[in-house]
């Protein structure tokens, strides 16, 4: 393999994903729900999305309670304790509240000791971004345990009256954990990237210091969600199928040695047509979109969990993971299971 970091490391260490966890809350919103809210058809939500439904945190559930509990299943499936978690790194657009951060919450929930938690922010992309940290400070000794999640309560920052962009999303949350296992081979290598000139293209820009939240921010609604899908539409399968090329390109193989492709699930069109770009079969891809719809951080976390446990990943299959999200953000790994 070109890259030098698959394998084992010159410390001798890989950076193995043992366990995986997702949770998503009770309430099912359906597409037959959104047309008694807004002007929009199944019809047209499932031709043009591919969703068909999606989960709604309830009021006094919130994005730490998402993440605790997708994390308590991901620590079950490892065979480890809270208390030997090192390090917890979240990834959320929908944190509790812009501070503390959302891992502190999650720390005090599942029970783990005093250590590092914090979050990282790359939208739908954050997954990846997290799986990446976390390997470096397995691979670099640091830590031993690392828990890694991407949850969202996208409904609370989602505009219920605008259906260009309310159909779309979902909540949940996904949960792994990483350790050093010189036995297996784990994640082999991550491509990431961002294009911040295009920051204006998915965004909610009310809330921060450059619109702090006033009267006037919400009756303008700031604090809202906003999109333009056709241009993200275009930007997702471009930067999905480069940086899955990348990845694919480092570790010399091709997609027919790849045997779960779990991509981003924000449309079944962008995941078709990345499928048929980078050449991979209907039965290589993992979709569940239809379930959930797009929940940003917290899709292919979900879906990686679903993979598992659904059976169509197997200990030694390599699996490709593809993200794509606002930033722009992207990111892409491949990983022996
Ligand atoms: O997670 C981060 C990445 N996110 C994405 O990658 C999302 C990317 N974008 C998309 O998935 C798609 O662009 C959408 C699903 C958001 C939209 O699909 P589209 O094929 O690009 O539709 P459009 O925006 O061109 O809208 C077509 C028409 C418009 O009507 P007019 O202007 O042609 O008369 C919309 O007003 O469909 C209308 N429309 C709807 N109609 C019924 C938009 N939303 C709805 C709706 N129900 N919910």
């Amino acid at each position: 393999m070109k890259n030098p970091r698959a394998k084992h490391n010159f410390l001798g260490r890989t950076c193995s994903i043992t366990g995986v966890g997702s949770y998503v809350p009770d309430r099912i919103l359906t597409n037959a729900d959104l047309e008694k809210m807004i002007e929009t058809s199944d019809e047209w939500i499932t031709t043009r999305t591919g969703i068909k439904e999606r989960r709604i945190a309830a009021a006094d559930e919130f994005t730490s309670d998402l993440a605790a509990k997708a994390a308590q299943r991901a620590i079950a499936m490892a065979g480890v304790t809270a208390e030997q978690i090192d390090l917890i790194i979240v990834a959320s657009i929908t944190p509790d509240m812009p501070f503390p951060n959302t891992a502190c919450l999650v720390q005090q929930k599942i029970g783990a000791r005093r250590i590092p938690s914090f979050d990282i922010e790359a939208a739908c992309s954050g997954f990846i971004y997290a799986l990446e940290i976390g390997h470096q400070f397995i691979m670099s000794r640091t830590y031993e345990t690392v828990l890694v999640i991407g949850a969202e309560k996208l409904s609370s920052i989602t505009n219920w009256k605008d259906r260009n962009t309310c159909v779309l999303f979902g909540d949940g949350a996904g949960a792994a954990i990483l350790q050093n296992r010189p036995s297996s081979h784990g994640l082999l290598t991550t491509a990431l990237g961002a294009d911040g000139g295009k920051a204006e293209l998915l965004s909610m820009p009310g809330g921060g210091s450059r619109c702090p939240a006033t009267a006037q921010t919400v009756t303008d609604g700031l604090h809202f969600l906003r999109m333009d899908g056709k241009e993200t539409f275009k930007n997702a399968v471009q930067a999905m199928c480069s940086a899955a090329t990348e990845v694919l390109e480092r570790c010399e193989i091709d997609i027919t040695k790849i045997k779960c492709v779990i991509p981003h699930q924000a449309n079944r069109r962008i995941i078709d047509a990345v499928g048929e770009r980078l050449g991979a079969t209907p039965e290589q891809l993992f979709v569940n979109l239809h379930k959930y719809g797009n929940t940003s951080a917290a899709s292919v976390a979900i879906a990686l969990d679903e993979a598992v446990h659904s059976g169509k990943i197997q200990r030694g299959d390599l699996i490709l993971i593809i993200a794509f999200g606002a930033g722009l953000t992207w990111g892409a790994a491949v990983i022996e299971w």
